[in-house]
């Protein structure tokens, strides 16, 4: 098992800890996430959700191998996956969820920071959504939040072209919190996860609340829609010539699709 957890102080923690393959998401690891996230919303003992990585690396995303053996199901099926129990998990979490991104979230890494509460980045951190580049599409309502926060255009950098980007401009672009040095990430995140501990929890549920209520339902439809689309990418011949160049370490040719 990939992912550590440990509750301490209030708050409960999860690590994504298989450096190896530099931390992919496999669907045992969602698994595990949103086991983690939904204890830790029916622990009374808890009052924050700490998720963090390792030095130098918080996800490099899906693991692209299991991409290609266990791609998600499609349509309703698609809905049960573990990778959507988890993102379900994430977004309907009623207490504060803190991401402490240790290094390179690419994918998933990245579009899961977008439904997090606080977002405190290493300053050596860089930040990619390459989702066209591997032949699928944004994810997760990242199609939705993505072009709300920063506006149409700086979105179409990262989510059609998937370039990446620095803690800085996750800052600026209003997806992180805060930039730290990158020994300094986990320590300040737990310590604003701990600041829960001093206030009270139904107030602080009731707020969370109220700041993404609004908006469930549009997300929630994006999601299912984005759903859709990225099932039948997954199958598609693009994107199994950008999974092969992957680990055939090689450019992916897509001069042949039209
Ligand atoms: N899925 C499966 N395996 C992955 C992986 C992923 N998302 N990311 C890294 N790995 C594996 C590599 O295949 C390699 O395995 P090997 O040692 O058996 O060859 C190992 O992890 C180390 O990765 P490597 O690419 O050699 O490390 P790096 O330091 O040169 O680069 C990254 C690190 C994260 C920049 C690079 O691994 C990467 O781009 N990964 C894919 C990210 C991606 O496209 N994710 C989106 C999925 S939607």
């Amino acid at each position: 098992m990939s992912i550590k957890t440990a509750t301490l102080n209030g708050v409960a923690t999860i690590e994504i800890a298989r450096p190896e393959k530099k931390n992919a998401l496999t669907v045992a690891m969602y698994q595990a996430m949103a086991d983690a996230i939904n204890a830790a919303a029916a622990d009374g003992a808890v009052r924050a959700v700490l998720i963090t990585g390792q030095p130098g690396i918080f996800t490099s995303g899906n693991d692209i191998e299991d991409f290609m053996a266990r791609p998600p199901g499609q349509g309703s099926d698609a809905m049960d996956s573990p990778v959507f129990r988890f993102m379900r998990a994430l977004m309907e979490c009623d207490k504060p969820v803190v991401a402490a991104v240790t290094g390179a979230a690419i994918g998933i890494g990245t579009t899961m920071l977008l439904h997090c509460d606080f977002v405190y980045v290493s300053d050596e951190a860089r930040l990619a959504m390459p989702f066209v580049s591997l032949g699928l599409v944004p994810e997760f309502a990242s199609s939705l939040l993505v072009p709300q926060l920063m506006g149409n255009v700086r979105a179409a950098e990262k989510l059609l072209l998937g370039d990446p980007f620095t803690g800085q401009q996750a800052v600026d672009c209003g997806i992180a919190s805060a930039v730290l040095p990158p020994g300094e990430v986990v320590g300040h995140a737990r310590r604003m996860a701990e600041r829960f501990n001093a206030l009270p929890p139904g107030a602080v549920r009731e707020a969370k609340q109220l700041l993404r209520g609004p908006q469930r339902e549009a997300l929630l439809k994006t999601i299912r829609q984005e759903g859709e689309l990225f099932g039948k990418r997954l199958r598609s011949a693009e994107a199994m010539e950008a999974f092969q160049a992957f680990f055939q370490k090689r450019k992916p040719d897509f001069s042949k699709f039209q």
